[in-house]
């Protein structure tokens, strides 16, 4: 059976070197693969937080500009902005009926997001896992590329498929596995080897942005935060060196290799070799990605106009499960 992929990004900000390493990258993979793919710009998600409604849309071009430059082919997957497709909040309703309180209130990312007064979040916010839930289901998606911070919302989506299957007695949905590989699972912060990369992330030296020219990325790495040990031979040897572990992983991810093969190449060499290395690294493979980025954002039609087509692909897949799933739940339907 050939794999059926879903993934999405928020349109929130620009995308940075995580968001690449542990989820676009991968996406690429799978559709070069021959499986068939759809990748999201998930603005329905964008709104559960604070946001400027006059930069929600050029940040969606942005996003799925960003898919393209990052080497999703629109000719092969399809690219399409989540609120273009009415099915998603339509599920999201279905299943949020069969949605316990008590498992979203134990979501990680709701916790971060809500910080201390949790009674005043919104209950956009609240319930966006399930938005997401019904992302996935409704293209009966078997596999889900993302990072590692979204296990916990993938493994709810599994079990509210699983509860929808065995509510009506059904085999409707399928349950998606998480699709999490590759050494860059989880990029941190290059200031605190504690905190991951995040586009909310006050400081912006403490991650690599798309968008970032060469220097600006070489001025980031230099100042990344590292101890004043030499790097070791293996990676026992950065077990309590959460920063220095990051960089060697970052240079992994990028050269698509592993941590041992980097640390064999540079261990007993020091931060002021391996840091213009990996600076070097990081600009060849990320260059040409934004200045795609850039000239596809000239065109602004052009972005458009696949987002159209992939809106059309979407919703062929989209509508017919909204209707079964009704249908299942015993609802008239004329
Ligand atoms: P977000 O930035 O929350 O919209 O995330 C979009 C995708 O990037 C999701 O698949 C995340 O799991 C992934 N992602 C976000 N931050 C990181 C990170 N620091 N390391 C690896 N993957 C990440
Ligand atoms: N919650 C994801 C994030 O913050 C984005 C997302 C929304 C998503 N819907 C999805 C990811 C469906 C994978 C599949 O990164």
């Amino acid at each position: 059976m050939t794999k059926r992929i879903l993934s999405c990004m928020q349109p929130t900000s620009h995308l940075h070197l995580g968001n690449y390493l542990g989820a676009l990258k991968n996406w690429v993979h799978l559709q070069d693969e021959g499986a068939e793919c759809f990748y999201g710009v998930v603005d329905l998600h964008a709104i559960t937080q604070p946001y400027e409604a006059g930069d929600l849309l050029d940040a969606t071009r942005e996003i799925a500009a960003a898919y393209i430059a990052g080497g999703v082919d629109p000719e092969k997957s399809a690219l399409f902005v989540q609120s273009a497709i009415p099915g998603h909040s339509q599920l999201m309703w279905l299943l949020a009926t069969m949605t316990q309180m008590g498992k979203l209130e134990r979501m990680t990312q709701f916790k971060d997001k809500a910080g201390k007064h949790k009674e005043r979040a919104g209950l956009g916010l609240f319930s966006y896992p399930v938005l997401m839930a019904a992302d996935i289901l409704l293209y009966k998606t078997t596999h889900v590329p993302v990072g590692e911070d979204q296990k916990q919302h993938l493994e709810l989506a599994r079990e509210i498929a699983g509860t929808f299957n065995h509510r009506y007695d059904v085999e409707h949905f399928v349950v998606p596995e998480p699709y999490i590989t590759g050494a860059g699972t989880r990029v941190m912060s290059l200031r605190d080897g504690s905190q991951k990369m995040s586009k909310s992330a006050d400081s912006d030296m403490s991650r690599i942005n798309l968008t970032d020219d060469a220097d600006m990325i070489a001025k980031k790495i230099r100042k990344a935060k590292t101890d004043p040990e030499p790097l070791p031979g293996d990676l026992k040897g950065l077990e309590a060196r959460p920063e220095a572990l990051n960089l060697v992983t970052i240079y992994a991810a990028l050269a698509e290799t592993s941590g041992e093969k980097v640390l064999e190449e540079f261990g007993g060499k020091s931060f002021s070799e391996f840091k213009p290395a990996l600076s070097d690294l990081a600009v060849a493979k990320l260059e040409p990605i934004t200045r795609r980025m850039n000239e596809l954002m000239s065109d602004k039609a052009e972005i458009d106009n696949i987002l159209v087509k992939g809106a059309e692909r979407a919703q062929a897949v989209a509508e017919p499960v909204v209707e079964d799933t009704m249908k299942i739940m015993g609802f008239w339907r004329g």
